[in-house]
């Protein structure tokens, strides 16, 4: 079977009703994105961030696939799909994909402040809610500032694949962004996202879909079975 990595970001989850953040004028329901999603923030306000992530998570529960998380999960019936998203959401999973890389977290886990261990949590989360060793939980969020422990993993994936699918991200957070530059000179690349951002220096074959991701995914798909 021919190999798809569909690298995804706020976009594809924007049909759903969840905002992206950059659309939102660079604040994340009202707050200073360094506020809520760094460590920084985390250690002057740790009720806000909580409270932030909680609504976030509840927000979850009201939400649903759209048809661009359908037609990326179907694509499983003809190949070997990897999806590599910045979402934190479980949209994918949901709509039915089984290989899914979180590379900033999700928002059904926390671990402990002092570690990577992660463990699902559907409920708010609260200071003193403490990890089995003590310490305190906290969203299993990638924090601006904070490693990205699975970028290694997600770069293997797009250097292996056949082709590359890029739906819904401004691609302006690295390390996440630099991934296109991992495939392969001659693997075709897709770029779906109605205000699609330059991406400079890429040798490969390449079309930009500039509309929605619930219009250009069925079509990138029915593109990629014709060639079969
Ligand atoms: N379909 C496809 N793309 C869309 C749609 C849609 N219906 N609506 C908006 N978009 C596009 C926008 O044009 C923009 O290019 O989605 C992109 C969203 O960009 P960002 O908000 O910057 O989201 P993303 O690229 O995922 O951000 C990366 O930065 O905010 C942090 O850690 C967070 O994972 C996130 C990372």
């Amino acid at each position: 079977m021919k190999r798809i990595a569909v690298l995804t970001g706020a976009g594809v989850s924007a049909e759903s009703g969840i905002k992206t953040f950059r659309d939102a004028g660079g604040l994340w329901e009202g707050h200073d994105v360094m506020e809520v999603a760094s460590p920084e923030g985390f250690a002057k306000n740790p009720e806000l961030v909580m409270e932030f992530y909680n609504l976030r998570r509840r927000q979850l529960f009201e939400v649903q696939p759209n048809a661009a998380h359908i037609a990326i999960a179907q694509l499983e019936k003809d190949f070997h799909v990897n999806v590599i998203t910045q979402n934190v959401d479980d949209l994918h999973e949901r709509a039915g994909s089984t290989d899914v890389l979180h590379l900033h977290g999700e928002l059904l886990k926390v671990r402990s402040v002092h570690g990577y261990e992660s463990i699902e949590w559907k409920k708010d989360l609260h200071i003193g809610d403490l990890h089995t060793d003590g310490s305190q939980l906290r969203p299993d969020i990638v924090w601006f500032g904070e490693p990205v422990p699975a970028i290694e993993d997600a770069m293997d994936i797009v250097a292996k694949a056949d082709y590359l699918i890029v739906v819904g991200t401004s691609m302006q957070v690295y390390p996440a962004a630099g991934l296109v530059d991992y495939a392969a000179d001659d693997v075709p690349v897709y770029y779906i996202d109605p205000n699609p951002a330059k991406l400079h220096n890429l040798r490969n074959p390449f079309e930009v879909l500039a509309m929605k991701a619930s219009e250009g995914m069925p079509i990138v798909a029915e593109k990629l079975r014709t060639n079969l």
